[in-house]
């Protein structure tokens, strides 16, 4: 089986620039497992499908038609939904929050498990996510858990959308990714709390380069 690396963690916690990192680093695939949920939420508004609808969601879940393409220049991979390019628009604040609602359905994550499970292939994979150490791939021996405070992770969401071009509100950033936290943490299935083999790094005072050397420390061990 190929080598899987889990990395989860609440939002703006560095997952994603980590993940990406260590991907290139080692030449390994990349999962982003919350472009899945953004991007089942963006079907959901696009068929008026109720969010609160698990039977409908479900099967939009399970018939979802997503591609993941690692574009050539290497920057970084593009999501495509029923033909359309949306890799912009599911970084939207609408589609954050609306992801973490249809996420927190039971029979919706477990419609979108074996997608997921996929995308391990040799020669190993990265799978960036909320649940990816204690639900998805809970036996790779491998696991991080990043954190940082919600005031630090709120900062970095808010410089990251405003380079990708959205007009942003640090307050309402702040609010908004507290209630996701709660929802996320608090849900009935896979809630976000580390596995229990996970290293946690707190980054909230650690800058990328030094996140990247202890992660890759402690998958060389
Ligand atoms: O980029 P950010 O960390 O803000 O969000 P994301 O990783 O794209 O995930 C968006 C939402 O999808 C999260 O708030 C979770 O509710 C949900 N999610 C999940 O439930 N399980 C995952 N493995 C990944 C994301």
């Amino acid at each position: 089986r190929a080598p899987v690396v889990t990395v989860d963690g609440p939002s703006g916690a560095g997952k994603g620039t980590i993940s990406q990192l260590l991907a290139e680093r080692l030449g390994f695939k990349l999962l982003d497992s919350g472009a899945i949920y953004r991007v089942l939420a963006l079907a959901a508004i696009h068929h008026n499908v109720e969010l609160d609808n698990e039977e409908s969601l479900t099967l939009l879940a399970a018939h979802l038609d997503v591609q993941f393409i690692t574009s050539s220049e290497g920057k970084g991979i593009k999501v495509v939904l029923e033909g359309e390019d949306v890799s912009l628009t599911i970084r939207s604040q609408e589609c954050s929050n609306a992801a973490s609602k249809v996420a927190a359905f039971p029979r919706v994550r477990e419609a979108l498990l074996r997608r997921q499970r996929a995308f391990a292939e040799a020669p190993g994979l990265i799978a960036d996510g909320r649940d990816m150490g204690t639900v998805v791939f809970p036996n790779t021996p491998v696991k991080l858990y990043l954190t940082a405070s919600a005031e630090e992770r709120a900062q970095r969401r808010y410089n990251q959308l405003q380079d990708k071009g959205f007009d942003v509100n640090i307050d309402q950033l702040l609010s908004e990714i507290k209630e996701r936290d709660d929802r996320d943490m608090n849900r009935s299935v896979a809630p976000l709390v580390p596995a229990e083999d996970a290293l946690v790094i707190d980054t909230t005072n650690i800058n990328i380069e030094d996140v990247l050397a202890m992660a890759l420390t402690h998958i060389q061990q």
